[in-house]
């Protein structure tokens, strides 16, 4: 079977994963990979950035794996009713649509077709971040985890942990905690570059330190925290502020968006 990819929906995600496909040495070379979205000039943008090849919804070119990169709101049943007619029932579909069912996927596409549901991280060209990823009854780990590889780690779960894989989004989660970190630091007196400087390098030389400790971070908590000192006085008004709590409902908030969409909300 040929490994070419087709990307129906050129938007932002696809863009991402073609271009951690590119940046990689991979068994996808980038001309062989076809894309079409329903605006013309992305998908010229894609084929002249990246060397893509420009396709539309009457092509039926051969692919071994067929990505549905559109959003939950676009019309998903007719792109599946589209994919289901054009392509050998051998072709993998990699739906990497939010909330969208294993089971909505199997109506329009037929039951019998490998379909493979996939939250790509976001962190696509970096080497870190999980997807997480759910097969249907007839696809194979071996079908797909070339292809899911090229853009971060992948983590097989069952499908009822992807909603929750989606919300729990910790690149902006972290992207939040930067971002007030550097404003504490403005608030308190520091120039802001000297505070984004500061608040980025620290957060990665902490991350490195739990990671090449391999600890969890109450170990260096407590480690950190003299009695009655800085560290401590810190964590008592966070904790007086709600911080863990506001983390915990936001997830859960994202989690339930994630469902919510899928269902057509
Ligand atoms: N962005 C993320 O961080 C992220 C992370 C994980 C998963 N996802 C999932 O990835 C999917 C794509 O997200 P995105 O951020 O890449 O969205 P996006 O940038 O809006 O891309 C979607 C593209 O598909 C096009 N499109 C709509 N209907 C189409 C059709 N019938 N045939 C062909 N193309 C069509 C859209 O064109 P128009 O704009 O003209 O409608 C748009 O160019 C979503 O389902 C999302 O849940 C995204």
């Amino acid at each position: 079977m040929t490994t070419n990819l087709y990307f129906v929906g050129g938007g932002n995600m696809a863009e991402a994963i073609i271009a951690a496909v590119a940046s990689r040495r991979t068994g996808f070379p980038i001309g062989t990979i076809h894309v079409e979205d329903v605006r013309p000039e992305r998908v010229s943008l894609l084929a002249e950035k990246y060397g893509v090849l420009p396709a539309g919804p009457v092509d039926r070119p051969d692919a071994g794996i067929v990505v549905i990169a559109v959003r939950p709101q676009d019309d998903l049943v007719g792109v599946g009713r589209s994919v289901a007619e054009r392509f050998g029932a051998d072709t993998v579909v990699v739906s990497i649509v939010a909330g969208y069912t294993i089971k909505q996927l199997e109506q329009v596409l037929g039951a019998d077709r490998p379909i493979v549901r996939i939250i790509p991280n976001t962190l696509t060209t970096t080497d870190y971040g999980y997807s997480g990823v759910a097969l249907g009854a007839h696809a194979t780990q071996e079908s797909v985890e070339g292809f899911l590889s090229t853009f971060g780690k992948t983590l097989y779960v069952d499908e009822s942990l992807i909603d929750v894989i989606t919300g729990f989004y910790p690149p902006n989660i972290v992207y939040h905690f930067v971002d007030a970190l550097i404003d504490a630091g403005v608030l308190a007196g520091l120039p802001r570059d000297i505070a984004t400087k500061i608040a980025i390098d620290n957060i990665v030389g902490g991350i490195n330190l739990l990671t090449s400790e391999d600890v969890l971070p109450q170990v260096l908590l407590h480690r950190n925290n003299s009695p009655a000192g800085v560290g401590i006085n810190l964590q008592y008004e966070l904790e007086r502020g709600g911080f863990a709590a506001v983390i915990h409902t936001a997830v859960l908030r994202a989690v339930a968006r994630t469902t919510e969409l899928g269902r057509g909300e």
